[in-house]
């Protein structure tokens, strides 16, 4: 009998999350059964869409949700021998039984001195959002000038590096100085620090004096009308995701951008990652080429400890992460 440690969302969110909204408990799992595969987390994944999905995906006393890169350790199911990893959205759990729908092996090419933990971030999710928000949505060429904030994040870090390899010019925002530093070394050509920078609008404006061809929106709020006001004619916008709306128990208003959007005939889409599945095998593998060039740099944010996964969560919503947020078992 194996006992599997979950956190459970004990309380839906209110404004920022707070210790007291998780609980950590234990659970027997029975053994598996034809088809079923016992599993073992090494590596969980804290990601920012957790706190808006809690509200629409998840009920009160559920284990929250997240993916994880698991060992698979006992198998009645060929597709997943023993001692494999795969990626499975198994939620914030140490151990879990299931039939195998949904895992996702990691790909048979993995390189041995690449971290398994890459899988939850530039070669995971969020690189794929990233490439997918570049060539699906945006459809950046060569030469164009893109802007992104959180840029220093799990996302924006590849964002701002494919956009490099594609041979445009980025612009990166984020919120301390270490992280802006950290952009320079990625080689983005413009960094700075949105919170000291006393006008948003000027630090736009010097990192870019011709404006913006694209923005990659990560952030939402205020800050994101002040760059629609610096987007060239005819510039595009990826709304990726709004993470100084998440905690906000009363929805903000305004200003509202319509007439901005009008004058200069912008062109905006939403999108989820999700919506391009069907390419993840093949994009994975680009998205590794470029590492294994040495295009693409993966810096984590690691934390320790199972019993740490409400903190580490909560971090991000800080901006204590430089990097994608990865909690250790
Ligand atoms: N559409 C999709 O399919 C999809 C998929 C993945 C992620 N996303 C979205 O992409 C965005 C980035 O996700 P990620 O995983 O890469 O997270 P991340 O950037 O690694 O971590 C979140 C970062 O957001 C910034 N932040 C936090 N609160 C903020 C606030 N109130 N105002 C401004 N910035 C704030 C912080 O950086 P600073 O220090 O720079 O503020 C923090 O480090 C999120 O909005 C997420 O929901 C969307």
């Amino acid at each position: 009998m194996v006992q599997a440690k979950t956190w459970i969302l004990t309380k839906h969110f209110d404004g920022f999350p707070k210790d007291s909204d998780f609980e950590l408990k234990v659970e027997e799992l029975p053994a598996p059964k034809d088809g079923e595969v016992l599993l073992e987390a090494v590596f969980l994944s804290v990601d920012p869409y957790m706190r808006p999905f809690s509200r629409v995906r998840m009920n009160e006393g559920d284990v929250m949700i997240g993916s994880q890169v698991a060992k698979v350790i006992q198998s009645n199911n060929p597709a997943f021998p023993v001692g494999s990893h795969v990626v499975g959205r198994c939620g914030w759990r140490s151990h879990t039984v299931c039939d195998g729908m949904g895992l996702v092996p990691i790909m048979p090419e993995w390189p041995k001195d690449v971290s398994l933990s890459l899988a939850l971030g530039a070669i995971g999710m969020p690189g794929l959002t990233a490439l997918y928000g570049i060539e699906e949505v945006l459809g950046l060429q060569k030469g164009e000038t893109l802007l992104v904030n959180a840029a220093a994040g799990a996302v924006g870090s590849v964002v701002g590096q494919i956009a490099k390899i594609k041979g445009c010019k980025v612009v990166g925002s984020a919120g301390t100085d270490a992280k802006v530093a950290f952009l320079k070394e990625l080689g983005f050509d413009e960094a700075f620090n949105y919170k000291t920078v006393g006008s948003m609008e000027e630090a736009l404006k010097k990192a870019s004096p011709g404006g913006y061809d694209c923005f990659f929106e990560n952030v939402g709020g205020l800050s994101s009308s002040v760059a629609l006001q610096q987007m060239k004619n005819f510039g595009r916008i990826a709304v990726c995701g709004a993470i100084s709306t998440y905690n906000d128990s009363t929805p903000q208003t305004g200003p509202f951008p319509h007439l901005t959007m009008i004058f200069k005939q912008l062109k905006m889409e939403g999108f989820m990652q999700s919506r391009w599945e069907h390419k993840n095998p093949e994009s994975l593998k680009r998205l590794m080429g470029w590492l294994k060039e040495g295009k693409l740099q993966c810096r984590e944010h690691i934390t320790k400890g199972f019993e740490k996964m409400p903190a580490a969560f909560m971090g991000i919503l800080r901006g204590e992460n430089v990097g994608k947020a990865i909690v250790v078992v």
